[in-house]
């Protein structure tokens, strides 16, 4: 019965490995997108966060990568695992060495498309190039770079990411992830049981590991180098899910109406709807000190001073009454993930009792779904494949085949490992439909639609409640 099992496994699993690759190759062609390459020296257009992934596309890669997740889980020796998983911080230190030396930005130029040997770096940089060879070879093993001869290393298409300027450069340059994490198993065991089951953001592993009583936001506000380094991180990973924002959701229906970027941090949600919406305009609130950073942004990026007169930024503390009133549309992005169930319910009711009968209120956040797995199609009603899917032009997520979790297992752990951190940083959390529902309702809203996008995030629309 035990190898009966373990054999329909690896075959489900297989069957989905060959249909989810056959459809990007499909697609590929289809879309005459170039082929797929870990030695390019350039990145692939799917690798851009503005490239607007086909539907099927991006169904059938989120596929393709939960199958090798759950077939990794399924063939590796669990020791081995093991002993990689617990030396996984080793990759993190590795890859800084990679970046913060200049070892990258170096490899990343064109005289070096073909790699440069551990001596030459050497040379360069003053390190031993027999302990680079022990970092090197690491991260090759990992896919960051790639050995074309005996000890030369180059780029590969994923270090690309961690060039200057890149969205991928911005995460990794911010700093305190490993000091939270070293803190966590503390936060939670602590000897205080009112700690243990703390929901205030001054009761984290952050403070643990940093021996402070600050909240992240009152140390950032005491450290602005900080601060604006953590801002570009958290503008990344709005950047990086751009596309699938922008173009998932009807934000054309809301075409001249007024709106209010609540924690809008430099302001990027609003400038890029201020170039999709040409009548719409938009206030941006956050805090006061980062009010200087979103106008410096905003005049950055928006050279037209058409476009940059349409966007204002106003200090607000989102605990406060809300100032801007009426039917505007209110947009709430990565704020109340960094906020327990009762901090939530304050911002959200402070928007309500601003806002009027046509207002919206758009929280843009992650969706967390259960890791069930079963051996059948997880679905209710008729199953959507990546079949369904030829020639889609709307987005529609397909339906978890047997084996593959629900959450699509390895796609989620970027989420996944941001709740981890949201709960390492703030007391908070990444919540599941279930928890948005009650949430929003406690706060007096009620939910007018739930838009899927094509990205770790999706659109929760809600209104005021009527009585
Ligand atoms: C994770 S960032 C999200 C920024 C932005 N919405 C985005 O998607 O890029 C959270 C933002 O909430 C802001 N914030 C924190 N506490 C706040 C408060 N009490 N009132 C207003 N904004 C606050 C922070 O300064 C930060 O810009």
């Amino acid at each position: 019965m035990g190898a009966l099992h373990t054999l329909q496994e690896l075959d489900a699993l297989q069957d989905a490995m060959n249909k989810a690759l056959d459809a990007i190759r499909a697609e590929i062609d289809v879309h005459d997108l170039p082929d797929l390459s870990n030695y390019a020296t350039e990145p692939h257009p799917l690798d851009d966060a503005h490239f607007i992934c086909p539907p099927r596309l991006y169904e059938a890669r989120k596929l393709a990568l939960a199958t090798i997740g759950q077939i990794r889980n399924l063939i590796q020796r669990p020791y081995e695992r093991v002993v990689e998983q617990s030396t996984a911080v080793y990759e993190t230190a590795c890859l800084d060495i990679l970046v913060k030396t200049g070892i990258l930005d170096k490899l990343a130029d064109e005289e070096h498309a073909n790699g440069m040997h551990a001596l030459e770096l050497e040379r360069a940089f003053d390190i031993d190039s027999v302990k680079l060879m022990t970092v090197l070879r690491y991260l090759a093993a990992q896919g960051w770079l790639h050995e074309p001869d005996e000890r030369v290393f180059a780029l590969t298409r994923l270090a690309l990411e961690l060039r200057q300027g890149n969205n991928g450069r911005k995460w990794i340059m911010t700093p305190g992830k490993p000091t939270v994490a070293t803190s966590l198993l503390d936060q939670l065991t602590h000897p205080d049981r009112e700690w243990r089951y703390s929901r205030k953001p001054d009761e984290t592993a952050f403070q643990l590991g940093n021996n402070t009583k600050l909240t992240l936001f009152e140390h950032l506000k005491r450290n602005p180098d900080e601060l604006t380094q953590w801002a570009s991180s958290v503008q990344s990973l709005g950047d990086a899910y751009h596309s699938a924002i922008i173009n998932d959701y009807p934000w054309r229906e809301l075409q001249s109406r007024s709106f209010v970027d609540c924690g809008g941090g430099q302001g990027n949600l609003s400038i890029s709807l201020a170039e999709l919406l040409p009548e719409a305009q938009f206030i941006v609130q956050d805090l006061e000190e980062v009010v200087p950073i979103a106008k410096a942004n905003i005049a950055r990026r928006l050279t037209d001073p058409a476009k940059r007169s349409r966007i204002t930024v106003e200090p607000h503390n989102f605990f406060e009454v809300q100032p801007r009133g009426g039917d505007r549309i209110y947009m709430l992005r990565y704020i109340l993930h960094d906020w327990p169930d009762h901090a939530c319910i304050k911002i959200l009711k402070n928007i309500a009792q601003a806002a009027g009968p046509k207002a919206k209120i758009i929280i843009v956040e992650v969706i967390s779904v259960p890791c069930t797995t079963s051996a059948y199609a997880q679905y209710r009603g008729h199953p959507v494949t990546l079949d369904d899917l030829r020639g889609a032009k709307r987005h529609q997520a397909i339906t978890p085949p047997a084996y593959i979790p629900e959450n699509f297992g390895a796609c989620a752990k970027m989420s996944l490992a941001l709740g981890v951190h949201m709960m390492g940083v703030f007391n908070a959390l990444e919540r599941s439909m279930t928890e948005w529902f009650d949430l929003i309702t406690r706060a007096g809203l009620q939910i007018s639609r739930v838009q899927g996008l094509r990205g770790m995030v999706s659109i929760i629309e809600c209104e005021v409640a009527r009585q």
